[in-house]
């Protein structure tokens, strides 16, 4: 822990207090993938993602807080639904950030969180999650303490607060492009939390992409992305695939600051690839592509040299396929996915999304409706 928040600790007098906080927050996906980390959830290498527009949770949690009241959750529903199973995830998480809010220990909660998109939809849900939990978090810590924390300070302690939940949780507060790791590539960035990738480094085209999803297949994954990031470190190509991140992510500010979309998409579907060749290359190695997968990385690679048409794709750690395109060929695009790459598809099933505008904090009494 940091002096920083040792003087949380001892500066907060516990004081009667309750209310209701509610923050809603993207899923996030990674250009430059986070894989592998160290530490308390520190991760080996700079990895950088945008927000999604569409896909959220919405989180509201309320509180009371006396000297009195011994700590806990008296209740966490998903979307309406009672979900016992959730709450050691969740006790566990809230334990571990008593030391940075110590209200923590006085506090009793009632947690309502509603997801705009349905676990089928091929979305990890976790990095929405716990970024919608650390926003609720550090505004109820925000509402109790004396010194109010700027809109910044504010932004980066939930990116903290979210980091320890997932990692890749940090780099949901912000909208648009958040980066994670320490880089000289990017001016104030940082292993313990994100950083907004400011909008004057990026040309404007590139702040309005469009991310169509693929779900090739919607069931669980026989070994987790944490299970996955373990096996980093012992792999055989751990040195090579840090010095691949830095200087992959090199070539994708660039491009992303000059506009130029192909150099963009060489860079995220070789991040895609080879996430996926460590899985392979792990000790054990296993495999998270599945057939369709494959033909439809097949078919996007021959649609863009026939139409000359920029579509590239990326992966996350599983098998479906986000299509990262610019808005003004969304209708093309559209309907090649129709005729081309839905029988692929569990279901025929994809969701239109796109970059977002990150985090919003809803000051209504009303529990905030899905999305
Ligand atoms: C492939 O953030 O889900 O999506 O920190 O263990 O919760 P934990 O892992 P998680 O890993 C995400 C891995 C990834 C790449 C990325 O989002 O950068």
């Amino acid at each position: 822990m940091n002096r920083k928040n040792m003087k949380n600790r001892s500066s907060y007098t516990i004081k009667e207090a309750s209310g209701r906080v509610c923050w809603s927050s993207p899923a996030n996906i990674a250009l430059i993938k986070y894989w592998g980390k160290r530490g308390v959830q520190l991760p080996m290498n700079p990895s950088i993602s945008f927000v999604l527009s569409e896909s959220k949770v919405t989180t509201s949690i309320e509180y009371s807080i006396s000297k009195d009241i011994l700590p806990g959750i008296d209740s966490f529903t998903l979307n309406g639904e009672e979900k016992k199973d959730f709450l050691p995830r969740i006790e566990n998480y809230l334990l571990g950030l008593r030391q940075l809010f110590p209200f923590l220990e006085h506090a009793r909660m009632r947690i309502n969180s509603n997801s705009s998109f349905p676990h089928s939809a091929g979305i990890a849900s976790s990095a929405a999650a716990f970024s919608a939990l650390a926003l609720c978090i550090c505004d109820i810590w925000q509402e109790l303490k004396e010194q109010k924390a700027s809109e910044s300070e504010f932004l980066r302690q939930a990116s903290l607060v979210a980091r320890l939940g997932s990692g890749s949780a940090c780099r949901s507060v912000y909208g648009g492009l958040a980066v994670w790791g320490k880089t000289s590539l990017v001016t104030g960035s940082s292993d313990d939390f994100a950083v907004r990738l400011k909008e004057d480094l990026i040309s404007p085209g590139m702040l309005e992409l469009n991310d169509s999803i693929l779900i090739v297949d919607s069931s669980v994954k026989k070994v987790s992305s944490s299970g996955g990031h373990t096996l980093m470190n012992d792999h055989p190509y751990r040195e090579s695939r840090l010095l691949q991140a830095e200087s992959n992510l090199d070539t994708l500010l660039r491009a992303l600051s000059d506009g130029d979309m192909e150099k963009f998409g060489q860079v995220i579907e070789n991040e895609a690839l080879s996430l996926h060749a460590l899985m392979m290359s792990s000790h054990p190695g296993y495999l998270l592509l599945r057939p369709g997968t494959l033909q439809i990385i097949d078919k996007v690679q021959e649609f863009r040299k026939e139409s000359g048409i920029q579509v590239y794709f990326t992966l996350d750690a599983g098998p479906n396929i986000h299509l990262i395109y610019r808005k003004s060929d969304k209708q093309r695009v559209k309907t090649f996915i129709e005729s081309e790459l839905l029988d692929h598809c569990e279901d025929r099933g994809w969701s239109d999304d796109g970059i977002g505008r990150g985090p919003e904090k809803h000051n209504d009494n009303k529990q905030a409706g899905r999305g």
